[in-house]
């Protein structure tokens, strides 16, 4: 694995975040050469890719580029992933996994592409080296991407491995919780500057309020994760990614993080969150509280308060929920004047229910679920006239 050949890296995410991603590479002082809807192009090498798995947020796999050619049938396909030299980037003793995504006539079936590329791949090295590694569909190890697109195929060596939304701190599911890219990706659209405070009722197990303090203090979430897809590949540089990895440890925001606080009715979902959060490394940095939403304590100084309710797809029981939503629109009225207000939901008639005029709807997918996160401006004035009317 050669570190410092430039190539073209497609770092791909979940619909929607592709905004948020292309602004956190260039951030990172790389130049996005594409935007796709479920991905960003920039040109890198190997070593790149590895800075860019520690630190994106919103990222979901980090693809490094290997061969385009035109693909008609399985037969081209084995033969043309045949071409590469295989036996410089896997260990005929290592563990190999294909992940494909198919949208051609000459096949029907991702699992049939995904054999033929791992068939093609093994033959090789069994060819070469006189042993074939392992396959199976664990994506811990060395993993190879297709994109079969008509009569044309791109392969990729997935550095990342298992996707980069699993940060691993997640430890304690609870229950509906955001994916972390995604939570990371709605703060950033919410404009989360990391030093305002932020109110998280709702709290679940934890994943919005503990993105923000990673957030906050800046720190890259890759380095809470200890396996990638790159460690796998033969030649993997442990002492480039030991340096690279020792210099995002010194990585700090620069200023002290504003409050977090965090909250929700059910006991077990906030134990869940507070233990994510220490496995994250950031639960002094968040205020946990047992109570319903509107009762969560909210710091002199305004912020945003942010809320992901139930919307009735997984959990919840619509009626239950009409009622929820309007309380949420009472809360922000009667407690939040000054905030800033943010609802993610994947239900708008529930979000009707608020009865406030939402400033922006901004679009969003939950797995499959198209979302959307709702901005509230709740001026000042709004208590005020509400307290004074009665006294003239
Ligand atoms: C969709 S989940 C939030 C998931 C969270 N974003 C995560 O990543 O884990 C909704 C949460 O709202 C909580 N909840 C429901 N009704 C509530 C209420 N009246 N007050 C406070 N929390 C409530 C539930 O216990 C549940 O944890």
């Amino acid at each position: 694995m050669n570190l410092d050949v430039a190539n073209t890296i497609r770092v791909s995410c979940a619909p929607a975040l592709a905004e948020y991603l292309a602004k956190e590479i260039e951030a990172l002082g790389y130049s996005a050469t594409g935007q796709y809807d479920t991905g960003v192009d920039l040109t890198g090498t190997l070593g790149d890719a590895m800075r860019l798995n520690l630190y994106l947020r919103t990222a979901m796999n980090v693809l490094y580029f290997l061969r385009e050619f035109p693909c008609s049938t399985v037969e081209d396909l084995y033969r043309e992933v045949g071409f590469i030299d295989w036996e410089h980037w896997l260990d005929p003793d290592g563990y190999l996994s294909v992940v494909s995504r198919v949208d051609t006539p000459s096949v029907n079936n991702e699992t049939f592409a995904n054999k033929k590329v791992k068939d093609a791949i093994v033959d090789r090295i069994q060819d070469k080296a006189g042993r074939r590694p392992n396959s199976g569909p664990g994506r811990d190890r060395f993993v190879v991407n297709l994109f079969w697109f008509k009569d044309r195929c791109w392969l990729y060596f997935n550095t990342s491995g298992a996707k980069l939304s699993n940060r691993g701190y997640r430890k304690i599911p609870h229950s509906a919780p955001m994916v972390e890219t995604l939570a990371a990706g709605v703060l950033m659209a919410a404009g989360y500057d990391g030093r305002m405070p932020l109110v998280n009722p709702m709290c679940g197990s934890g994943t919005l309020a503990i993105e923000a303090a990673l957030m906050a203090t800046g720190r890259p979430p890759g380095l809470l994760r200890s396996n990638y897809g790159f460690m796998h590949a033969l030649g993997f540089d442990d002492q480039a990614w030991q340096v690279i990895r020792r210099e995002a440890r010194k990585v700090r925001a620069e200023s002290p993080p504003g409050r977090i606080i965090a909250s929700d009715i059910d006991p077990q979902a906030v134990d869940a969150a507070r233990r994510n959060a220490a496995t994250a490394g950031v639960d002094q940095l968040i205020e946990f509280h047992v109570c319903d939403f509107a009762d969560t304590p909210l710091p002199e100084e305004t912020g945003m308060v942010m809320l992901n309710p139930e919307y009735g797809e997984r959990l919840g029981k619509m009626s239950e929920l009409e009622v929820t939503y309007k309380r949420i629109g009472d809360f922000f009225k009667q407690r939040c004047p000054g905030w800033t207000g943010y609802v993610f939901t994947g239900n708008m008639e529930l979000a009707k229910k608020v009865g406030l005029r939402a400033s922006r709807r901004i679009p969003f997918f939950n797995a499959r679920i198209e979302c959307r996160l709702l901005k509230y401006e709740l001026y000042p004035g709004t208590r005020r006239r509400v307290v004074e009317t009665p006294s003239h």
